[in-house]
């Protein structure tokens, strides 16, 4: 059997280094940005006295990656004008009409008396400013929620005043259309709507907010079986049952069965006791989806490719000709990375996951990973906004209508701004999340068309004095009173 020798790799076993030795020196890689980075033979050089050996590499160093990767993988650009990362023709089916919530508009704001007078004299201020009122309605605002209204689960504050703002707090006392549309999610809408409302400090209705996997709900009339993976916990099953799906598993619940299954993994009894194990053999998986950003990508990762190349679906088999596909996995977006707390660059999510199954596949096959990913910016789920914003409209207008004259609010170039682009709205772009770009900065590739700012709060304003005129006044004044303050130029403010 050949192996290598010392001569064939060229390695001198008596040359020696500490990686702790190691610094700066000339040659290396040059990055983007012109700086050299250092690799290993250029900092060895003339150093013999560590116990380190460096043995050159007999693969390149170039990473091999992209060949594996389905050719539509990386985020879309404007530039490329490509229509849609799934435009390879398959369909996302996504639910005809919202599903109406059985949590309505979570309360708890205002009490109940207040917002009675409040609303009897809003709606007399509002009778003297027709013109202002039906431009007001005839607007409508969509928000990401990461990086735009919150990091994770704290607010961003200027968000706190638009919202006040958008749900009358301004001179007409007029709701301002609004939803939130995330490409976050890994629990319950009703869950992330409460949680919104309280760090938000207004409500947030379920019937305002969709979360990236809110549309795959539809998927629920084609699959009985899935496997539903990443999110907190055994959150995510919960989600799936909430959608229509029969029978639901997750990860957790193949370890109960067999901790096997991921050899790495230590399986703790605290996980074994939510789990819901049954004998995985006899299971006919239909479909696998991926709700939220997987917490073990080891495991995930092993029990979806072994899913992808089993015999129709069942676990502990492998299919004669892996290469045709065996199930459907759906993702539930596809952001390569998402702001959060921590001081530095943005961290990786769904799409990074994505592209290293789809590698891994077509590495064990030679085939592309036919698959579908939900979320921004993908068409479905703009449609499926449209829809939520007619329904809202109609709940708090009771005008069932589009507006004319959406903005998208967003920090992701990538999926907000390139998917409200593309699908008619007006974008703006901000600089609280993923987009770091400085003041006078667009973004190169997907180009917000309204403008960039610093916070949500800023892009707001500058949308409603466009449409509302430049006076507009963001506070509602309560001891208006229209009889003595009639005529066109009414206002709230005194
Ligand atoms: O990409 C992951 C998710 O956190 C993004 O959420 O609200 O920015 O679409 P959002
Ligand atoms: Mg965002």
């Amino acid at each position: 059997m050949p192996r290598f020798d010392d001569s064939d790799i060229g390695a001198d076993l008596t040359q020696t280094r500490s990686p702790r030795d190691a610094r700066p020196s000339v040659g290396g890689i040059t990055a983007s940005d012109g700086t050299t980075l250092p690799i290993p033979a250029d900092l060895h050089h003339g150093r013999r006295e560590s116990e380190v050996v460096e043995v050159p590499a007999t693969r390149s160093s170039i990473s091999d990656a992209s060949q594996y990767m389905h050719n539509l993988s990386l985020n879309p650009s404007m530039r490329e004008k490509r229509g849609s990362r799934n435009s390879f023709g398959i369909s996302l089916p996504i639910p005809r009409s919202p599903r109406p919530s059985r949590l309505s508009i979570v309360s708890g704001i205002d009490s109940a008396k207040a917002a009675v007078s409040r609303e009897l004299l809003a709606s007399q201020v509002q009778d003297m400013a027709k013109e202002k009122v039906a431009a007001a309605k005839n607007m409508a605002f969509a928000f990401d929620i990461d990086g735009v209204l919150a990091h994770g689960n704290q607010a961003i504050l200027e968000a706190r005043e638009v919202l006040k703002m958008l749900n009358g707090d301004n001179e007409l006392g007029i709701k301002i259309p609004h939803i939130l549309l995330t490409n976050g999610g890994g629990k319950t809408e009703e869950e992330r709507c409460q949680q919104l409302t309280e760090i938000l400090e207004s409500p947030i209705s379920v019937d305002q907010f969709i979360q990236s996997h809110t549309p795959m709900q539809a998927l629920s009339e084609y699959y009985e079986t899935v496997l539903v993976v990443g999110g907190e916990g055994f959150k995510c099953r919960g989600v799936a049952q909430n959608y229509g799906f029969k029978h639901v598993y997750t990860p957790k619940d193949v370890l109960a069965w067999d901790a096997e299954a991921s050899p790495w993994r230590n399986f703790s009894d605290a996980e074994r006791a939510d789990a819901h194990p049954v004998d995985f053999k006899r299971v006919k998986f239909d479909a696998i989806l991926v709700f939220a950003d997987s917490r073990d990508y080891a495991t995930d990762m092993q029990l979806i490719i072994d899913l992808l190349l089993s015999e129709d679906g069942y676990f502990g088999t492998r299919s004669k000709n892996p290469e045709s596909g065996s199930i459907p996995i759906y993702f539930s977006q596809g952001d390569m990375v998402m702001p959060t707390q921590f001081k530095g660059p943005p961290r990786m999510t769904q799409g990074a996951f994505r592209i290293a199954i789809e590698a891994i596949y077509k590495a064990q096959t030679g085939t592309d990973l036919e698959r579908v990913v939900y979320g921004k910016p993908e068409l479905a789920t703009y449609k499926y906004a449209d829809e939520v914003l007619k329904a809202w409209m109609e709940q708090i207008h009771n005008e069932n209508r589009l507006p004319q004259n959406v903005y998208m609010i967003g920090d992701n170039p990538a999926s907000d701004i390139i998917g409200g682009n593309m699908y008619g709205w007006n974008t703006c772009l901000v600089r609280t999340g993923v987009f770091q770009g400085g003041p006078g900065e667009n973004d190169p590739n997907s180009p917000a068309s309204f403008g960039v700012f610093d916070n949500v709060l800023q892009a707001v304003q500058a949308v409603v004095r466009k449409e509302l005129g430049k006076e507009f006044k963001f506070k509602w004044n309560e001891k208006i009173n229209p009889v003595l303050h009639g005529g066109d130029s009414l206002s709230a403010v005194e």
